[in-house]
């Protein structure tokens, strides 16, 4: 153990040491928070961060518009008292219509299948605390979003098991389930092999990061696939109604949501609906992501109530279930708001996606959550090393080429934090504000013009390290120093 500053100052748990080599990607947001954010007035230099934060920018005045009504109901001095635990009962009866109305599941949920907590991460960290003991294991399909393998093992000591299916649409799409499911039983006997218990399989639905809907065939093999071996199946489904009608290069219909709810039982595979939960929340198509609100939709009472008892942990604040109840109990209101809510989406992923056609930057059609899988893999040669995350300290080309684009002004995420097995993937944010996906596009596309001029003048096939402080040389104007300083403290991480 190293030196921690002050020899006076007693270590902290193993444990608790051991989660600052977890959660690069919040080392990274954090380092980026000392350089000036881009403003169209103030900063107009400023860097681009929207790309890379699951933000919902896109309903402002609807929002404005709630809390104002909402106000007007509201005495703030009731939001001081204690409030319920795990959700009052009128929300959990507003919560169980409104997934009753959107999410088909086989039979009603009641509101006593609902626990909420502060987030969908509380329960994220929750459940598979309730799930799995420490060293079992946990299955993911990949790539998929970020935070997980922090969520998951930060406190339960779980294992994560990554399943990579290649190409990556074969997770989503009826034709690649052969594939799908070949992929999980390889890992799963992998895992076993090793001596892991496995008990779960969480999958993410719409994808963060690829943007892509499962298709009810997959979420069905998927089911049978953890009937077979007595799993649960957890899907986090906190972007569910995040997503438009659209098509795949070819011309063909993408898949839009379906829950696991719908799965029905199955006995002779083994499918049983108290096995199959779900993971909702106001953070992400409600864009409330400051009321810290998830919701564990189970029909497993045992779960249930092994997640009750630590809710402690996790207790609500009555403001934020005040609100919340006022507005999803209205249906007119959560009509409203989807209608516009969706539309803006796919305008906004229209036009980002349009800029990258014009830019020449290859993507993944996507029409479900906020983002598109985008594939840098072609700027790759510029530099130099290796692929997939680094043992030794040194940084993958993927890595450096996120630095590069964070110098040009862009910060989107390394594919590589959502364990995507094809290296040069970034996942880019198109719900910012105003006019900023478009722009942060722009920039992606004269950092890339900017390696490959930059070559070509040196006639220099080799590294790229020239190549950049070329480049930087050209267009990086005055901030150049402020993202050194902060790709500095990144390179510290
Ligand atoms: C797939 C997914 N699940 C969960 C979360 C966390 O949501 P919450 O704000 O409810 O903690 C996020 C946030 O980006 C997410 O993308």
């Amino acid at each position: 153990m190293g030196d921690n500053g002050d020899s006076r100052a007693l270590w902290p748990s193993q444990r608790g040491l051991d989660n600052l080599q977890r959660g690069r990607q919040m080392d990274i947001s954090q380092a980026l928070e000392d350089i000036t954010p881009y403003d169209p007035v103030k900063a107009p230099h400023g860097i681009i961060t929207s790309p890379s934060a699951a933000d919902n920018e896109l309903v402002p005045e609807l929002l404005e518009k709630y809390a104002q009504r909402f106000g007007r109901t509201y005495q703030l001095k009731d939001a001081l008292g204690y409030g319920s635990v795990a959700g009052p009962e009128a929300m959990l009866k507003a919560v169980s219509q409104f997934i009753n109305r959107k999410f088909e599941p086989v039979r009603p949920i009641k509101h006593k299948d609902i626990l909420t907590t502060n987030g969908v991460t509380s329960l994220i960290d929750m459940v598979a605390y309730n799930i799995c003991d420490s060293g079992e294991g946990i299955m993911l399909p990949t790539p998929t979003y970020s935070m997980y393998e922090h969520d998951l093992c930060a406190r339960s000591g779980l294992k994560v098991i990554p399943v990579s299916v290649c190409p990556v649409e074969d997770q989503f799409r009826s034709e690649g389930c052969s594939k799908m499911i070949a992929a999980f039983s390889e890992a799963y006997d992998k895992a076993v092999e090793s001596g892991i218990v496995v008990k779960a399989v969480l999958i993410c639905n719409p994808n963060n990061p690829v943007g892509r809907f499962y298709s009810r065939k997959s979420l069905t093999e998927i089911a049978r696939f953890c009937g077979k071996h007595r799993l649960h199946l957890i899907s986090d489904e906190i972007f569910a109604m995040s997503g438009f009608e659209s098509t795949d290069r070819n011309g063909g219909k993408l898949d839009n949501f379906t829950s696991v709810l719908s799965i029905p039982e199955d006995k002779e595979s083994g499918v049983f609906t108290e096995n199959i939960h779900s993971l909702y929340g106001a953070s992400k198509d409600f864009a409330m992501g400051g009321l810290r609100l998830g919701f564990l939709i189970t029909r497993n009472k045992q779960l249930w109530q092994t997640c009750r008892r630590i809710a402690l942990f996790t207790w609500l604040t009555s403001f934020s279930t005040a609100f919340f109840t006022w507005f999803i109990s209205n249906d007119k209101f959560v009509d409203e708001y989807l209608n516009t809510f969706q539309r803006r989406l796919k305008q906004a992923y229209l036009k980002t996606s349009e800029a990258m056609d014009k830019h020449g930057i290859p993507y993944l059609q996507a029409n479900g959550g906020f983002f598109i899988f985008i594939d840098l893999s072609g700027w790759l040669q510029y530099f130099e090393g290796t692929d997939g995350p680094q043992q030794d300290g040194k940084q993958s080309r993927e890595e450096q080429l996120c630095r590069y684009m964070i110098k040009k002004g862009v910060y989107a995420i390394m594919g590589e934090l959502s364990m995507s097995t094809e290296p040069g993937r970034f996942r880019f944010v198109y719900t910012g504000r105003g006019n900023e996906a478009v722009i942060a596009v722009g920039r992606i596309a004269n950092a890339l013009k900017e390696l490959h001029y930059s070559e070509k003048e040196s006639g220099d096939t080799s590294t790229c390290n020239s190549e950049l402080s070329k480049a930087d040389k050209i267009s990086v104007g005055k901030l150049t120093s402020r993202f050194s300083r902060a790709l500095q403290k990144f390179n510290c991480i």
